[in-house]
């Protein structure tokens, strides 16, 4: 569920001001840690700014769901296997990147493990 830090991380992100002017339309972003939590949320803000969007995460089936969800409402997704802590997974997870959209406008390193 989206919690407040997810919101302003996003508003961070992707500023009103971005929001309002479209700038965002045709970028691309890679994320990792995007199957799930503030990483996921990004993808799916990011994806309704028209930002085609690469979920790289260790979680493939999760990372596949969201990828999944962000195309049924009309955006842009794929998800890429990725352990960030495995540097020879990196060039991989970039390659697959750029072969798909051609362009990196945004990289979100956002893998980690969080517990309050
Ligand atoms: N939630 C918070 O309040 C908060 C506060 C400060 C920092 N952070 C940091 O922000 C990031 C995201 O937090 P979150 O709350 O969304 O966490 P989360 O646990 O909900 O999501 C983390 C994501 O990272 C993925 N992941 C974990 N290890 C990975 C690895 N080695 N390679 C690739 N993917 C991996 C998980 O599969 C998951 O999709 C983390 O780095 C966390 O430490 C979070």
């Amino acid at each position: 569920m989206k919690s407040s830090t997810h919101e302003w991380l996003c508003d961070l992100v992707i500023t009103p001001r971005c929001r309002r002017l479209g700038r965002m339309q045709g970028r691309a972003a890679l994320i990792t840690g995007a199957s799930s939590g503030i990483g996921a949320d990004l993808a799916w803000q990011l994806s309704r700014q028209g930002v085609s969007v690469t979920l790289a995460d260790v979680d493939m089936a999760g990372a596949g769901a969201t990828a999944a969800r962000i195309r049924a409402a009309g955006g842009q997704a794929i998800a890429v296997r990725c352990d960030v802590a495995d540097s020879s997974q990196h060039l991989q997870a970039f390659q697959t990147h750029m072969q798909r959209w051609g362009r990196l406008d945004y990289a979100l390193l956002n893998a980690g493990e969080w517990s309050e």
